[in-house]
């Protein structure tokens, strides 16, 4: 018999074992000695944390027209005199991200959407058993998801923000960088901001993710918050998405590990808070004091009053390949007509296309 198979099965069982325990254990049965201090952050800004929700959600939009343009439905409000510099579309992978600075924060904005192929149902109920296959480069005994890490390494986004980014700071200084995303989005939006912070210092990084799911372990979310320390995770309520793959406090060296710091909405009886969580990343008095089974998918759709799925719900793909169809034939015939030159890069069926309008 296969040795590898055994030892996935085995970690199967005691999934499945830890995921009862967790059931019955839910908020009580907790035995870990962390420090409870709800550490006062110096770095959550609600103001800010309300402008990039905005960028977050304006990246599920489908018309690539209106996002190029600036001027989709989701594109105004507290995100008005955003520049677009750069619109990035895999229609193989169904990603999708966009760079551009935000003049009233003076920073550069990178937002990035991940997969919607399968239903949120689905993919939720597969986050249970996402495995840490991956050792991060260079970070002794850090482990991440390899899908997560991949989606955002291996596929265009990556050589395409990074290029992005470099030439808004060409431009306009070496201005500080935002990097958000919502959901797998901000999964995306994490490796993002660790790659960025590695090659441009930490100083110049700051991550807000909303509703996304865990990526590493124990190790990696310490080099994490090493090298992003201006790290804003939101969790709307009972948002579910947050609490997986799961976290087990008695075998904290060995699941995923939520890197700090959360910043919980607790709205009980009408009343809505805005509670900053301990710098351990899994503060047992924020989301996870909820039951397990009062986790709901409710609250991840809705952040800060802020929708937060795609305007589209039909298959990822035929949308997206029929939106840079069109895209392509209004920059064709020159509909268009923006302030600032914006890159455009998009990958279908492995193939690379790039224009550049002039600049
Ligand atoms: C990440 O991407 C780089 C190239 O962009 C590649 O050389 C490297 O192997 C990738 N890392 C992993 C772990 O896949
Ligand atoms: C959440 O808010 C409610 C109502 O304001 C409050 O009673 C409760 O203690 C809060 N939960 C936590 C874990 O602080
Ligand atoms: C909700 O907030 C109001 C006003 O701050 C307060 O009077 C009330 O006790 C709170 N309710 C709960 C359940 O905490």
């Amino acid at each position: 018999m296969c040795p590898a198979g055994s030892f996935m099965g085995r970690w199967r069982r005691a999934g499945v074992l830890a995921l009862v325990l967790l059931l019955l254990s839910a908020c009580h049965g907790r035995r870990e000695f962390s420090v409870k201090n709800h550490g006062q952050s110096l770095i959550y800004d609600h103001t800010l944390a309300k402008t990039i929700v905005e960028y977050a959600s304006a990246v599920y939009m489908t018309d690539l027209t209106a996002l190029y343009t600036w001027t989709c439905s989701r594109c105004n409000d507290l995100t008005q005199d955003f520049e677009m510099r750069s619109l990035i579309v895999d229609v193989e992978n169904c990603l999708q991200a966009f760079v551009g600075v935000a003049h009233n924060l003076n920073a550069i904005i990178v937002a990035i959407r991940g997969t919607q192929e399968n239903s949120v149902q689905n993919w939720i109920k597969d986050l249970v058993w996402k495995q840490l296959d991956l050792s991060y480069p260079d970070m002794p005994n850090a482990k991440v998801h390899s899908g997560f890490f991949s989606s955002y390494n291996n596929t265009i986004l990556r050589l395409a923000i990074t290029s992005a980014v470099h030439k808004a700071r060409k431009k306009y200084g070496d201005i500080g960088i935002i990097v958000t995303g919502h959901s797998m989005g901000g999964a995306m939006a994490a490796f993002c901001a660790l790659d960025l912070a590695i090659k441009l210092g930490s100083d110049n990084v700051q991550l807000m993710t909303f509703g996304q799911p865990r990526v590493g372990n124990a190790v990696f979310a310490s080099y994490f918050a090493k090298y992003v320390p201006n790290t804003i995770r939101l969790v709307h309520g009972h948002d579910i998405v947050p609490h997986l793959p799961p976290y087990f406090s008695f075998l904290s060296k060995l699941t995923y590990h939520h890197f700090p710091r959360e910043v919980w909405i607790n709205e009980s009886d009408g009343n809505t808070t805005e509670q900053i969580c301990d710098a351990s990343g899994e503060d047992p008095n924020c989301c996870r004091c909820l039951s397990i089974l009062s986790l709901s998918i409710q609250d991840h759709f809705t952040y800060l009053g802020v929708d937060m799925e795609s305007d589209d719900w039909s298959t990822c793909r035929i949308i997206t390949a029929q939106s840079v169809e069109r895209l392509r034939k209004d920059l064709g015939s020159n509909i268009i007509m923006t302030k600032h030159g914006v890159e455009v890069s998009i990958v279908e069926n492995s193939m690379q296309t790039d224009w550049s309008s002039s600049r």
